[in-house]
This record gives C-alpha cells, sequence and structure tokens, in this order.
C-alpha cells in the first residue's frame, strides 16, 4: 500500500507585475516576478481501502469537487488511464483566500507533485508544468517555487537566482476577498502603467539588494493596483498604514494583500504585532528558495 505524504504548498507574492495588454483568448500578457514566502498551507495523502480519491478541507468554503485540488487529481489520474489506489487528500488551510497570494494554485501544484509520487506516476516536472497550466495561470510558478521571472499567461518561466533573504510582512484587510477575472476585467487598458519588471529581474541577478530596495520606492510596482486601490478604500489604507511604519509596501496580485520585504526582523516583528492588535490579519513570513519543494516533501 501506497505512504502517507505530508506536502507544503507555499503562498507566493509579486515583487512586480506589469499587465501589458488583452489577448485574444480573454487572458492578459503579463510580465512578473514571483516570490514563494514561508506562509503555507499544507497537504496531507494517506491511503484508503476504497478507490479514488476523496477530499477533505478546513475551510468550509473550499470544500468539493470544483476545489483545484480535486481539479489536478482528476486532471492526473485521466492522464494515467489507469487504475489508481485510493487516496483520502485533506488540506489544513492557512494562506487567506481570493487575496493575490496565490493559494488556490499552490494546492494545486503540491496536489499534481504529491499524486505523482503517491500514484507511482514519475511524471517528468515538464509533464506536471504542463498538466498545472490547464488547472490556473499560476500553477507552473507554483511548481517550480523560489524566485521566477513569469511571462505570457503564466506559463513562461524564467527561473531567477533566489532573492537575498528577507522577512515579509504581508496583510490583508479583515473579511475583503477579491475576484481575480472581476479586478482584470476593471482594468481600464490603453493607459495603464506598466513598471519595468527586467530593472528588478537585473537588480535580483546581480543580488543587489540597494537596488531591490529602491524597487519598492516607486509608487507602484503593480499595475493591478490601478484597479484595485480606486475601488477599494481598506487596501489603499493599509498601503498607507504600512508607510506609517516605515515599510515600503506593495499589493500582491490581484489584492487584496498587501506585503513590504523587511531585512530587520525587530522592524518585521513589530510592524506584524501592530497590525494584529489593530484587527488586520498580519503575517511575518520569509522568502523561501526553489528548492523547498524537495525539502516540502515528508513521506511517513
Ligand atoms: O488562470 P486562472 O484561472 O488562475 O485565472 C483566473 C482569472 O484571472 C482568469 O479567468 C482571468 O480573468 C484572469 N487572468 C488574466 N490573465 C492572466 C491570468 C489571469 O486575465 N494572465
Amino acid at each position: 500500500m501506497a505512504r502517507s505524504i505530508i506536502i507544503k504548498a507555499p503562498a507566493k507574492v509579486n515583487l512586480g507585475l506589469a499587465v501589458l495588454g488583452r489577448r485574444a483568448d480573454g487572458y492578459h500578457d503579463l510580465n512578473s516576478i514571483m516570490q514563494q514566502i514561508s506562509l503555507s498551507d499544507t497537504l496531507v495523502l494517506t491511503p484508503r481501502l476504497r478507490q479514488g480519491w476523496e477530499f477533505f478541507c478546513t475551510e468550509p468554503s473550499l470544500a468539493g469537487e470544483s476545489n483545484l485540488v480535486c481539479r489536478a487529481a482528476a486532471l492526473l489520474s485521466r492522464e494515467a488511464g489507469c487504475r489508481l489506489p485510493g487516496v483520502r487528500i485533506t488540506l489544513f488551510k492557512q494562506i487567506p483566500v481570493e487575496a493575490g497570494l496565490g493559494g488556490g494554485s499552490s494546492d494545486a501544484a503540491a496536489a499534481l507533485f504529491a499524486l505523482n509520487r503517491f500514484w507511482g506516476l514519475n511524471f517528468t516536472l515538464h509533464k506536471l508544468l504542463d498538466l498545472g497550466a490547464q488547472l490556473g495561470s499560476d500553477v507552473p510558478f507554483c511548481l517550480y517555487g523560489g524566485t521566477v521571472q513569469v511571462m505570457g499567461r503564466g506559463e513562461i518561466l524564467e527561473p531567477l537566482p533566489p532573492l537575498p533573504f528577507h522577512w515579509v510582512v504581508v496583510a490583508v484587510p479583515a473579511g475583503l476577498r477579491l475576484s481575480t477575472p472581476a479586478v482584470y476585467r476593471s482594468l481600464v487598458l490603453g493607459r495603464q502603467s506598466v513598471p519595468p519588471i527586467n530593472d528588478l529581474a537585473g537588480a535580483i541577478k546581480e543580488g543587489d539588494c540597494a537596488r531591490i530596495g529602491l524597487w519598492f520606492q516607486r509608487e507602484s510596482v503593480n499595475t493591478l493596483e490601478e484597479a484595485v486601490l480606486p475601488a477599494c478604500a481598506p487596501v489603499a489604507a493599509l498601503k498607507h498604514r504600512f508607510k506609517e511604519m516605515g515599510l515600503s509596501p506593495a499589493m500582491s496580485g490581484s489584492g487584496p494583500s498587501v506585503f513590504a520585504l523587511v531585512e530587520s526582523y525587530s522592524v518585521a516583528s513589530m510592524a506584524v504585532r501592530s497590525l494584529l492588535e489593530e484587527g488586520t490579519r498580519a503575517f511575518l513570513c520569509w522568502t523561501v528558495p526553489g528548492n523547498f519543494r524537495k525539502d516540502g516533501v515528508e513521506n511517513v
């Protein structure tokens, strides 16, 4: 019988995100740099006697067959085309939902990775990346991990050297969720700002912390803030609060999460404590390198 597997599914932040234009298929061409962080969901796979899979989630609003974890299981088993051992999948949710932190995509990537091992399929990473792209635009990045420049719809990956270690203060306005399609729909294209992502990629390639710090001094490093900030006062207020604490904030993905890279642990932990006291959902995280996936899998 297959052994149980525990796997972490880390969140991501967009260190920069430029929306270049709308494509014929309705998606948008992007140029973005994504960074995995320590805040993670956890997936536990255990054997069960009956064939097929059953899925449990600690967050009731995410239970059910439409969860990307179940869609990943369905896609992988269709691709395998044979009888597979029964598996019970439990998702312990920690990453805020619909917050721009890539939680659902990371869960899907972790499910592909762990089921590939649980079922002994031996699909290559290349194959999993291909399947991941069918599940969601951010899934290929989540399979790869670390620090990556992401282009096209999200399927073109240019791995970068690991970002020098930073603490990451992440916060989400209490009770706020944003639908990614709705944010993209409300973006006025044609006169949107296009942050020069290649400048940041250059700074990361050179490991130049001063230039990386300067990047976050820009008014906006994420085109999607133009769609979110005018319509969503709590996100603008949260960015303002970060600045009051001396941090340089950016919105991640389609929001509403806001984050800042911080070099000092005491500065980061004091900021998180203040935010929590004010009723904001806040997390003290850190950057994780690309080999996190290897270390994040445990057979028990
Ligand atoms: O690919 P995924 O299902 O995660 O994307 C969610 C939504 O985000 C899409 O339906 C689309 O509205 C928007 N999106 C986009 N362009 C991208 C990625 C996502 O328009 N490159």
